[in-house]
């Protein structure tokens, strides 16, 4: 198999971290931005074993400074190519959270996927098959964004918070895809599984869901195929339900919606769009 260069966010733990060791054993090149790095034993284990393969880069992706951090973009940027971008970090929060003045699932979820993959763009098109996949979520489809209150100064709930981010970042990877047709880019649901994701959750919801929702081994290999068997990633522009092709929300595919999501993201970035 060819060894591919990867960045791969969200690897510290859940389905990331299965589909890391995978991508380990099989010999890939993985560039991992990781916050609290030094408080990640696990991690530092697998570093150990496979120093040859994987370079951190301490990287906060709910954080501005650190998501725009331009010593550590000098440092990305000395990469001859990445094939490969694995926008899977996530999270979810019960309660508001505002870090630089924008909400934090915005930022985890939208802003920080959204602003890698533009940072990225020269170094992934120096590869001779590039490929994006942002792990978004069926919850999507239950988004309802006001526009005119993104910081959810009036009324919070984390999930719709968690929703309009997920739908955000779903709209963002179809424009993705069509801006940059060089990149394949898709977008999809994982299925449901006990991860970290749960951490914030009610007591009873997050010991009922621990309890009767399977570890994120399945969900791992559903992104593996998606991003190693040629029937899924020779697509792009496509949302998959796990290993289905679907329709996203329909206003993921509306021009305004996504120009506004783009302004939102130039506004919290700088990044020039
Ligand atoms: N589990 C499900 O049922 C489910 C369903 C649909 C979609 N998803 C999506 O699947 C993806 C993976 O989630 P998971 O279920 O595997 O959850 P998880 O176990 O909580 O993993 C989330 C990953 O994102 C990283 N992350 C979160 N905030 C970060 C930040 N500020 N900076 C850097 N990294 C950060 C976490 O790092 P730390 O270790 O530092 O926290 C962790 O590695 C997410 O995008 C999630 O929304 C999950």
């Amino acid at each position: 198999m060819d060894k591919k260069i990867i960045f791969f966010t969200g690897s510290s733990s859940g389905i990331g971290w299965e589909l890391l060791k995978k991508l380990l054993q099989e010999k890939h090149f993985l560039i991992l931005p990781i916050r609290n790095y030094q408080q990640k034993e696990h991690l530092k284990e697998l570093v150990k074993i496979y120093k040859d393969n994987i370079d951190v880069i301490e990287m906060d992706l709910g954080n501005l400074n650190s998501l725009t951090n331009q010593n550590i973009w000098h440092r990305i940027k000395q990469y001859p190519r990445i094939d490969i971008l694995i926008n899977n970090a996530g999270i979810y929060t019960h309660t508001k959270h505002l870090q630089n003045g924008i909400e934090l699932q915005w930022l985890v979820n939208y802003i920080a996927p959204a602003y890698l993959s533009l940072q990225l763009v020269d170094l992934l098109s120096k590869s001779n098959s590039p490929l994006v996949l942002f792990v978004s979520s069926r919850m999507h489809y239950m988004a309802k964004i006001n526009f005119e209150d993104l910081q959810y100064s009036k009324h919070y709930s984390g999930q719709l918070a968690y929703a309009n981010s997920k739908f955000a970042i779903t709209s963002f990877s179809l424009y993705f895809a069509e801006r940059f047709k060089n990149i394949r880019s898709n977008s999809c649901h994982p299925g449901v599984y006990s991860t970290g994701i749960t951490r914030d959750l009610p007591f009873l919801i997050k010991f009922l869901w621990n309890t009767f929702i399977p570890g994120p081994k399945e969900g791992s290999e559903v992104l593996y195929q998606l991003l190693f068997n040629p029937e899924f990633n020779q697509q792009t522009g496509k949302y998959f339900d796990k290993l289905k092709i679907s329709q996203a929300h329909k206003d993921c595919y509306n021009k305004e919606i996504q120009q506004k999501l783009l302004d939102f993201l130039e506004q919290a970035t700088g990044i020039f769009i």
